[in-house]
């Protein structure tokens, strides 16, 4: 109980310093939700005139997206506001969830979500219920089919990061002497998401820049974009693709590259026949820190701390003092391997 003020306050006795009294009560408690913003959602209560964001995640037991949330929970606590954590996998969840931060005095929220056709409906629904917004990952699509561009975004550079994801690739099989008429790429690949889209075309967009035979590329799609669905994936293609002595993974994220790896594993290939790069750098830690080397040679790091922590800090902004966030914010991201990421990881405050 941290809370002499409000205590010194309550026990006032003079009619005269009732109002005092009730603006020290306010401000204790706006410290209170501060202290405890970090901890379980519905653990804090919000007071009259006190900033409350929600922050909706499509995957909440992806490490990438309990990352942002944990840069969310310290822009709550460094700025004072409650923050509500809500995992909504579907468009049901999505919708109910925003219906109850209306309903529990949120003035804003920030939103990965599940499906981005579900765009309209999810402005829509914050307009009604007076909800400021800022989609963060995963860009809104319209009903005619293109990016809602007047939604505030925070979004990664997806065809950049591909790219950069390529072209690393091209220059392992470089490295490692590897004959293209041997080689080939699997590309795990998740095209009705646009930012997953993005992030495969520019792979591919890069090996072939590099002199990678377009022929020898093959694309596995994605059912699921998840560890178990790139496994499947992956797997349909080794057996219609059985000659290939050498691959060359990419994908739109970790997963992606991590189930094909598994799926490689179980027809033999290791480190010296294949190499994947992922994108997020945070759900291939426990992948990089085997003992023994596999075929996950890296991944490009993102910016959790932009997207978690930038995000909440535009949103409380623009409730508290009114200054509109950009309408698209694009991030960057870096290599980790095997010989750096766990200093990269301390320095970007991901790990201790
Ligand atoms: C998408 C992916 C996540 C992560 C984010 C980064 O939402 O599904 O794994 O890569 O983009 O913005």
């Amino acid at each position: 109980m941290k809370n002499p003020p409000a205590l010194r306050c309550l026990f006032r006795p003079f009619a005269t310093m009732a109002l005092l009294g009730l603006a020290c009560l306010v401000a204790s408690c706006s410290r209170k939700s501060e202290s405890t913003a970090a901890g379980a959602p519905g653990t804090t209560r919000p007071t009259v005139g006190s900033v409350k964001i929600g922050f909706l995640v499509k995957q909440p037991e992806e490490p990438w997206f309990q990352l942002e949330w944990k840069f969310a929970d310290q822009a709550a606590k460094a700025l004072g506001f409650t923050l509500v954590k809500i995992g909504a996998t579907d468009g049901e969840k999505v919708l109910a969830a925003i219906d109850n931060l209306a309903a529990g005095g949120a003035q804003g929220f920030i939103i990965c979500t599940p499906d981005t056709r579900l765009g309209p409906a999810i402005v829509n629904k914050a307009k009604a219920a007076r909800l400021k917004l800022i989609s963060v990952d995963d860009q809104f699509i319209g009903a005619d089919g293109q990016p809602m561009k007047d939604v505030h975004h925070l979004g990664i550079s997806a065809s950049k990061i591909g790219e950069n994801v390529g072209a690393i690739l091209a220059g392992e099989m470089k490295k490692r002497g590897w004959a293209a008429a041997d080689t080939a790429v699997c590309a795990i690949t998740f095209e009705e998401l646009a930012t997953a889209k993005d992030r495969t075309d520019g792979a591919i967009r890069a090996l072939i820049a590099a002199g990678f035979p377009k022929e020898r590329i093959f694309k596995a799609p994605l059912r699921t974009p998840d560890i178990p669905g790139s496994f499947d994936a992956a797997n349909v293609l080794l057996t219609q693709q059985p000659g290939v002595k050498h691959w060359l993974v990419c994908s739109t994220n970790d997963s992606g590259v991590l189930g094909a790896v598994r799926a490689l594993e179980g027809r033999g290939f290791g480190p010296e026949t294949a190499v994947g790069i992922g994108i997020n750098g945070t759900d291939c830690i426990v992948e990089l820190e085997k003992e023994k080397p596999t075929a996950f040679f890296g991944s490009i790091l993102l910016s959790a701390k932009s997207h978690g922590f930038t995000t909440c800090e535009m949103m409380y902004n623009w409730i508290k003092d009114g200054v509109e966030p950009p309408r698209d914010t694009r991030t960057v991201g870096m290599l980790i391997t095997r010989e750096n990421f766990r200093q990269v990881l301390r320095e970007q405050g991901i790990r201790d």
